[in-house]
């Protein structure tokens, strides 16, 4: 049976081209970075090269680039820094944040005793702008701010220069959960008021494993993990060489064909979104569809029914490969607190549909086909 893979969101297939740059340093290009010699030299160029193209897209300064293991870590790193060494004891965040930042909030607000604030929420899923300054207003602490570019479930997008801006004005720290949209839309990091920002390889057609960690060079911080001197003294631990190389030749693949890949992606998404509306009863999006959002998610919502609580499993049954809940735990849908959070209407049911430009209208097709039968 050909399997469609509609969860782009969740993660990508490696990109064949990026696979060739990454195989000459999983064989004859194995030096560690850190070794002296003509072999560690090689890798350490590597991993520089990299750095240099990723922070020549992103608009940064090299120095500010960190690699990482992924945007959990790169997650964590920057919220416990912003704690421990710049001296916030107040988290503003969102009930709609990615459990690698929910739970670090939490685990923070246990353990150190800090303020913990949930922004509101527009019945859209868009950030309260009016709230957030209300809350930063209010607070009398050194504030920390984290929210997300863009939501891996409803693809909602923040405006981060509007928060960047209001977290100048009150002294604040920010750091944006961007690894939905590193990868996916230019960045101007140089003229964006962030001071953390992080990115996944294996969201845009790169290797698993691998992030980065954006620190404004105002910001100066302590390392999350303890040990060599790899990382200038950032990020401890034996480069991860050959991911690093293809994070950054994934990067310079998704910047090229920018224009070209939203487009056509866009325009399945919006594709499928109306032939939805036009075949299935009492079909809805969750999230600001048509407005600021995320041009690879569609989050369609469908009237609970017998047959629909099946759904997921009846689309896997059927080749189709979805999601009904965050992408880190599709498989074993223990519902959406995304979903949760923005409705609290028990008689529909959530599906991610999130595309790569690997995607067709026929695939789309077969999917709405299916759709009708199985709803
Ligand atoms: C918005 C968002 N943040 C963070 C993560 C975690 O990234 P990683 O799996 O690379 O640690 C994900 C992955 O699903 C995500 O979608």
């Amino acid at each position: 049976m050909e399997r469609i893979y509609f969860d782009n969101a969740a993660t990508t297939a490696l990109d064949p081209a990026v696979l060739d740059t990454m195989l000459p340093y999983m064989t004859e290009k194995f030096g560690n970075p850190s070794s002296i010699y003509s072999y560690g030299r090689e890798s350490r160029l590597g991993v520089e090269n990299a750095r240099k193209s990723v922070a020549k897209i992103l608009n940064a300064n090299p120095g500010e680039i960190f690699f990482t293991s992924g945007g959990t870590e790169s997650t964590n790193t920057a919220i416990n820094a912003a704690i421990r060494d710049l001296g916030c004891r107040h988290i503003i965040s969102s009930p709609i944040e990615h459990h690698a930042t929910l739970h670090t909030v939490e685990h923070v607000y246990c353990r150190d005793e800090i303020r913990l604030s949930w922004v509101k929420l527009l019945p859209d899923g868009h950030v309260d702008m009016e709230d957030l300054r209300r809350l930063l207003a209010e607070s009398k602490e050194r504030t920390l701010v984290t929210l997300m570019h863009a939501n891996n479930e409803i693809g909602n997008l923040l405006d981060i220069h509007a928060v960047g801006n209001l977290c100048k004005e009150f002294d604040a720290i920010f750091h944006s959960d961007t690894v939905q949209t590193v990868g996916h839309y230019p960045f101007d990091l140089r003229n964006t008021p962030v001071h953390f920002i992080n990115g996944a390889g294996h969201k845009f057609h790169g290797p698993k494993g691998v992030g980065i960690l954006y620190i404004n060079e105002n910001v100066k911080i302590h390392p999350y993990l303890m040990g060599g001197s790899q990382e200038r003294n950032m990020r401890a631990g034996t480069e991860n060489l050959y991911g690093i190389v293809g994070f950054a030749k994934a990067l310079e693949m998704a910047t090229e064909n920018h224009e070209q890949h939203s487009t056509y992606i866009n325009d399945l998404r919006m594709y499928m979104a109306e032939q939805l509306e036009q075949h299935i009863p009492g079909v809805g999006f969750n999230g600001d569809l048509k407005g600021r959002s995320l041009y690879t998610v569609l989050s369609v919502s469908f009237p609970k029914t017998e047959k629909s609580e099946m759904l997921l499993f009846n689309l896997d049954i059927n080749g189709i490969c979805a999601s009904g809940g965050s992408a880190c735990t599709s498989g074993a849908d223990a519902g959406s607190h995304v979903i949760r959070a923005l409705s609290s209407d028990p008689n529909r049911i959530a599906v991610r549909f999130s595309f790569s430009h690997t995607n067709t209208k026929a695939e789309v097709d077969t999917v709405v086909t299916k759709l009708k039968e199985l709803i």
